[in-house]
């Protein structure tokens, strides 16, 4: 074994540990434990990954596995941190290089490591030529998740071609019995969950479309041993990239279960010239005891904490008005001024102005790349529906499609070389629009500058940041052919940064990331994005199940919902104000109806809800959230329930689809509350049942229940447990 260079700076007993005896490393959290070491023949051997283990519980070096005849030697059965497609490898490679030479093999063996704090980088390298593979780890000694990425560095003095580059390699422990939890979906019926066993083959999670995409989300949760939302094992990642990506499971001939993720192969090449490298995005990963719930809750605060830009105290979300359903296209200043007096009188706290105010921009024909406001909509530009928003006391924000363009555009025709395309070949149009080559340096400095300049020449506190489309003939001309495929990168890593620039510019702005709908939410944008918009599904029932999906990766606290007009136009379902009200205040509440069409009951019901839901929603959108009864089981009923962090207030959800054969509503055993503490109710909407007390402990509502009067077609109610001082 090649041991050249070790470097640790880490007290040991902390987050990170390296014991120099074993060759084995050690990340722990209170809860979780992640080890690897550095087997006889210099691989990166993955250990285990599970509970906590105690200090004293050292593991035993790693050995190489003895493999299954000769059809499966031991280099390829051996579970790796990081293996890369050579000497004999059949499951999924984490990295596949070709050299100019013809040769494909590479094998990678340990070379040092750094470690620091939570922080450890192992370098790893080829035996024979200069290769390089950088692992990042870093652990989070709250939530027990793991961060993994890796640098793919040519130092052999010939360029070679990166052909497959995950972040990282996943190993879980033997079982025959995992269940694979993922998200699958479509424009309008994303965040649908599906459970499936591993079997002996591979399972394929990805998108090959240029984007995160609505058919599958970044992320997966195995269980094991009968898991379910409120017990068991889980282990559970998200991988944060906004491109084409691939996620991998697949049991081994042990029935080890292997995921692997990063870029999606699928058409993919990275050319590393002499001395160049390539980063991966971040995968990250947890383990939890504690069921599907609490392997939601970790993340819900990982990401809070973690990953939104104005970690670890995000702003609640502003209660929000947008104005695309009431009016589509057809803004103009008296139309959206009138709105706003409106939203401003039920407790709106920030105006949107969707699409249609730039350009020629009257249907989804035109305009699109033409960020200059319409003179005939607005024929003082902005400023005075942006005074009259501020002196109604609201903040303002606006929509921007910044990567699209409309062949029936001023900047297309002047730079119709500007999208991706092959040279000669039809550019397939979708809603009538191309994609920007974001690529291109110059076509991302001319974005920057476009909204850089909206946001100096205007006060705006918001971009509901939408990409309505997916790619298609991802030619990049302008490169050499050999270096075309990079875009898959190149692309995603300039959107990051014209987002972060952005925001350092202007420190002031918060953006949501929408893409028709639910088609760009994963942990990569959301470094950038305060909000996301889950779906154009704004029907308030189908809503129930987008967003209880919804919450399996992501929190509450960035998940838009808006209520919107009845019958709402997607299956012409007509539901109370109240009931639609309650369905989008489990995210953070958005107005998006024709408010010029309600009348003074629908505006006092509104205003008395929103102000209900001001006194709540750092506990909806911040707090711990217990999904009690999931609206996808098939049963007429859902509920929820979120805790606040302080644990002073629980604040619960309750939906009945319709009743039928006299059944009751299920009583609802409460969580997470203190058995000693008490707690008085308090309702928003709806009514409790007439036997519930108005004050109780923790221990009555969690084991008796609490009982909702819901009766009749579409009910909701909400109620309210403030922990009273003792
Ligand atoms: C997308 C969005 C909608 C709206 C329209 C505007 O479909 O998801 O909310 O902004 O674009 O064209």
């Amino acid at each position: 074994m090649l041991l050249v260079a070790t470097q640790t700076i880490a007290a040991a007993g902390g987050p990170v540990n390296y014991d120099p005896d074993t060759h084995v490393f050690t990340l722990s959290s209170a809860q979780v434990t992640y080890a690897f070491g550095v087997n006889e023949r210099g691989e990166l051997q993955s250990l285990y990954w599970g509970g906590h283990r105690a200090p004293d519980d050292t593991l035993p070096a790693a050995r190489p596995d003895t493999g299954s005849a000769s059809f499966d030697p031991s280099t390829g059965s051996t579970p790796q941190e990081y293996a890369a497609w050579g000497s004999a490898l059949y499951t999924e490679p984490a990295l596949k290089v070709s050299f100019p030479d013809g040769n494909r093999d590479l094998v990678l063996h340990y070379l040092s490591h750094t470690l620091n704090g939570s922080h450890l980088s192992v370098l790893l390298k080829d035996i024979s030529r200069d290769v390089r593979v950088e692992l990042r780890y870093d652990i989070d000694p709250d939530s027990g998740i793991l961060a993994r990425s890796a640098r793919i560095e040519n130092h052999t003095g010939k360029p070679l071609v990166v052909q497959q580059a995950a972040a990282a390699t996943w190993n879980l422990p033997a079982g025959s019995d995992y269940v694979l939890h993922s998200l699958s979906g479509r424009w309008a019926g994303e965040w649908q969950l599906d459970h499936r066993p591993v079997l002996p083959s591979q399972t394929v999670l990805e998108s090959r479309r240029g984007s995160t995409g609505e058919q599958n989300n970044p992320w997966f949760a195995l269980t094991s041993g009968g898991a379910n939302e409120d017990t068991g094992p889980v282990w559970f990642g998200a991988l944060a990239w906004s491109g084409s990506w691939r996620i991998t499971v697949e049991p081994d001939i042990w029935h080890r279960v292997r995921v692997t993720g990063g870029y999606n192969p699928f058409d993919f090449s990275y050319r590393l010239a002499p001395g160049e490298s390539l980063e991966t995005p971040t995968f990250f990963a947890g383990y939890t005891p504690g069921g599907l719930g609490e392997a939601s809750r970790l993340l819900h605060r990982f990401e809070l904490g973690h990953v939104l830009p104005q970690a670890p105290h995000p702003r609640p979300r502003p209660v929000l008005y947008n104005s695309w359903e009431a009016t589509q296209f057809n803004v103009n200043e008296a139309g959206q001024m009138k709105l706003a007096e409106i939203a401003a009188g039920i407790g709106v706290e920030r105006f949107v102005m969707d699409d249609g105010w730039f350009g020629a921009r009257d249907s989804d024909h035109a305009g699109l790349g033409d960020w200059v406001v319409n003179p005939r909509k607005f024929p003082h530009g902005l400023q005075p529906l942006i005074a009259k928003v501020h002196a109604l006391g609201m903040d303002f924000g606006l929509w921007v499609e910044p990567e699209m363009v409309n062949p029936d555009s001023d900047l297309y025709r002047k730079h119709p070389d500007w999208v991706l395309n092959f040279p000669g070949r039809p550019r397939t149009e979708g809603r009538n629009q191309l994609v920007l080559n974001l690529a291109r340096q110059d076509v991302r400095d001319h974005i920057f500058h476009v909204l850089d300049d909206l946001l100096t020449q205007n006060d705006i506190a918001f971009f509901k940041w939408d990409y309505n489309r997916n790619w298609s003939e991802p030619g990049w001309p302008e490169q050499k052919p050999q270096d075309q495929q990079k875009v898959y990168v190149s692309y995603v890593q300039n959107l990051y940064w014209i987002l972060q620039h952005l925001r350092e510019r202007h420190p002031k702005l918060e953006i949501e990331s929408c893409s028709g709908g639910g088609g760009r939410v994963d942990l990569g944008i959301m470094r950038f994005t305060d909000e996301v918009w889950p779906s154009d599904n704004t029907d308030p029932f189908d809503r129930l199940s987008i967003q209880d999906g919804f919450t399996y990766p992501y929190t509450p606290g960035v998940m838009m919902a808006w209520v919107t007009d009845s019958p709402n136009w997607v299956n012409q379902r007509s539901t109370s104000l109240e009931y639609r009200f309650l369905s989008s205040m489990q995210g953070a509440l958005g107005i998006g109806a024709d408010l010029s069409r309600w009348n003074q009951q629908d505006l006092q019901t509104a205003k008395r809800l929103v102000d209900g839901y001001k006194g709540i929603r750092m506990t909806v959108q911040q707090g711990l959230l217990y999904r009690l009864i999931s609206p996808r089981d098939g049963s007429e009923y859902s509920a929820t329930q979120s805790v606040s962090t302080d644990g002073r207030q629980a604040v619960v959800f309750g939906f009945l689809h319709s009743s039928s054969m006299l059944n009751p509503y299920p009583r609802i055993h409460l969580q997470g509350l203190d058995p000693k503490g008490r707690y008085r109710l308090r309702v928003l909407a709806g009514k409790p049942g007439e036997d519930t007390p108005e004050e109780a402990s923790g221990a009555h509502w969690m084991s008796e229940g609490l009982q909702l009067m819901l009766k009749g077609d579409f009910q909701a109610a909400a109620v309210v447990l403030e922990r009273v001082a003792q």
